[in-house]
């Protein structure tokens, strides 16, 4: 049996770590498609070094573009490396572009589809995020859920019957990063004690192509109470040099995106994060780093629901957000013990083999 992995982007490159591990534990042979759309050494390299993942089998060097163009050269170099291995299954992951491409090349070529991060919503259809995730899992043979309410989500979609809970594969690498480099100091920061900072990222579309709101969020993080650490993703730094965005103040340190094992360290060690990003909240709850989500949404919503994670999306809002917080210990775990690859690669065995 042949499972084909297509990813691209930084999320998925820590989702796929350990379903390598768990393929090959259940003896799956196992291809990976690297579609190229991040490139940056620090946005792919970094994390298949950091991570043990195998090379890609193939990588189709695709590289930014507008939506259409990036889909588009991707499945145009996905069709024939599909008809010429004949995977029994493609796995696709998330919901970015390089998703959408696998998607649709394997099920236009009848080829089982299986999505893992099946059934999140944030029901908000400007994002592209949404758009690749609905479809992506009314296309696939198989959706692997990663929590109870994407399942509900999948049943009020209609697609109960191809759908199971298998948790969240991110927080089978989350766990076991954390307990690596508990207590170390990965990441020299300077004038940065250990819990005295916020850690921030920002890259979604709806914060930074808009000038007013992007140097709005940058002017808040200049003037918070505590000093920032920003770990700037490339889009944040090309759409601050286009608005003319000044990033530099004595409360801001701007660094570039950090390693996958740095940037957990550094979560454990910050006394805040601030981010658009999903996996990021999700990572600041699983080690207990209460976050601020620069959004009027999230896909993650056990993380507000639990106290840790707030959303923040009025202008000017973040210092109030900061006091909103009311995080209480708990020892819940919405996304799993850990053991989700593992449950993911039964799943995909049983109904592709
Ligand atoms: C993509 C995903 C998003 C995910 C994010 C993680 C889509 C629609 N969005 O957004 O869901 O949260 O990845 O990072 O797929 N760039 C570089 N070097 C790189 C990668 C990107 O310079 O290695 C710059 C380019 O200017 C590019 C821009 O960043 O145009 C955006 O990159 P892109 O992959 O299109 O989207 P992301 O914002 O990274």
């Amino acid at each position: 049996m042949l499972v084909t992995s297509v990813v691209g982007a930084r999320p998925q490159f820590v989702k796929l770590a350990p379903m390598c591990r768990a393929f090959k534990e259940l003896g799956i042979e196992h291809h990976i498609v690297h579609t190229g759309q991040h490139y940056d050494l620090n946005m792919s390299d970094s994390f298949f070094e950091e991570l043990n993942i195998p090379a890609p089998d193939h990588h189709l060097g695709v590289g930014s573009g507008s939506h259409g163009i990036q889909t588009g050269s991707m499945l145009q170099e996905l069709d024939p490396i599909f008809l010429d291995t004949k995977p029994d299954c493609v796995l696709a992951y998330g919901d970015t572009n390089s998703t959408i491409a696998a998607a649709l090349s394997a099920v236009k070529l009848h080829i089982g589809l299986a999505h893992l991060e099946a059934g999140l919503r944030s029901f908000n259809r400007r994002m592209p995020e949404e758009h690749n995730r609905v479809l992506t899992d009314h296309a696939a043979d198989l959706c692997l859920a990663p929590t109870e309410l994407a399942i509900k989500n999948l049943a009020h979609e209609g697609l109960s019957e191809k759908s199971i809970l298998t948790g969240d594969v991110m927080t089978d690498v989350c766990l076991q990063t954390a307990r690596k480099v508990e207590g170390q100091q990965l990441f020299a920061i300077e004038d940065l004690p250990d819990g005295k900072f916020a850690l921030a990222t920002i890259h979604r579309a709806d914060n930074t192509d808009d000038a007013e709101q992007l140097s709005d969020i940058i002017n808040q993080l200049k003037q918070l109470s505590i000093p920032v650490l920003l770990t700037a993703h490339p889009r944040l730094v090309a759409k601050c040099k286009d608005h003319g965005i000044s990033l530099s103040s004595p409360n801001l340190r701007v660094v570039d995106p950090l390693p996958y094992p740095i940037l957990v360290n550094t979560v454990q060690r910050a006394e805040l994060v601030i981010t658009d990003s999903g996996g990021l909240q999700k990572e600041a709850f699983l080690l207990r780093t209460p976050c601020i989500t620069l959004r009027t949404e999230t896909e993650w919503v056990e993380t507000i629901n639990l106290g840790w994670n707030v959303l923040c999306s009025q202008r000017g809002a973040i210092e109030s957000s900061m006091a909103s917080l009311a995080p209480a210990d708990t020892s819940a775990t919405p996304y799993g013990d850990g053991a989700a690859a593992i449950a993911t690669a039964h799943a995909i065995k049983k109904k592709f083999a």
